[in-house]
């Protein structure tokens, strides 16, 4: 069953404004053409994909966000939706794949497969925007009940993202540290890398 803090997340998220390196990603990227968005939640990054005209492919493990997209984007023939988990996904080749504050949640096992089907999508033109958590974020430590959202956090230091996106040429790499709360208000630690990337 879904949690309280997980539809509070959806409520809170519905209609977000787009990260700012979501923006650069969009800036680097060719305009038009697929672009996947991986772990979409309730699909704010989706409609924004789509008010730039992208052709959008958008994969979410949890059935209750493919239900909330479903129904958002049911007049709208150009948006592909299916229930996934990062390497389960089928990836068309793409302009760009997009994986906001969702790969935070990728089984460890499927990190790899993930990588590489990533590299095969976007070919030498796509661009890659995802966030990873750091080591000092909350949802890093011990006392982190990670049931209540999407179950176990995959954690990364600085290194690790970089040897992850080794054949990739990072075109901005922000790590964002401040305390805050979380979509339930709860007091929350951010610890955050945001990544551009794109093929070498
Ligand atoms: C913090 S939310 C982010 C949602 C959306 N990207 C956004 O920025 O609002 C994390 C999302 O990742 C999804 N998720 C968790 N594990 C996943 C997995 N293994 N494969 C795909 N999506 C997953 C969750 O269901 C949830 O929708």
């Amino acid at each position: 069953m879904i949690s309280d803090a997980v539809l509070a997340y959806y409520q809170s998220s519905k209609h977000a404004d787009i990260r700012p390196e979501f923006q650069s990603a969009l800036d680097f990227a060719p305009s038009t053409g697929v672009a996947i968005d991986c772990g979409c939640g309730a699909g704010s990054n989706i409609a924004h994909l789509r008010s730039c005209g992208y052709s959008v492919h958008a994969y979410d493990i949890d059935e209750q966000a493919i239900s909330l997209c479903a129904e958002r984007f049911a007049n709208d023939a150009n948006v592909f939706l299916s229930v996934d988990s990062f390497g389960t996904f089928n990836y068309p080749k793409s302009s760009l794949v997009i994986a906001d504050a969702s790969l935070f949640f990728c089984p460890a096992d499927e990190f790899d497969e993930f990588i590489e089907k990533l590299q095969i999508s976007l070919g030498t033109k796509g661009v890659f925007y995802g966030s990873f958590v750091g080591e000092r974020d909350t949802m890093a430590g011990s006392e982190f009940n990670a049931q209540q959202y999407w179950g176990d956090v995959l954690v990364f230091n600085k290194d690790e993202v970089r040897t992850a996106l080794r054949n990739f040429d990072i075109v901005q790499f922000v790590e964002h540290e401040r305390d805050g709360e979380t979509a339930t208000g709860e007091p929350h630690h951010w610890h955050i890398f945001s990544v551009v990337a794109k093929i070498k």
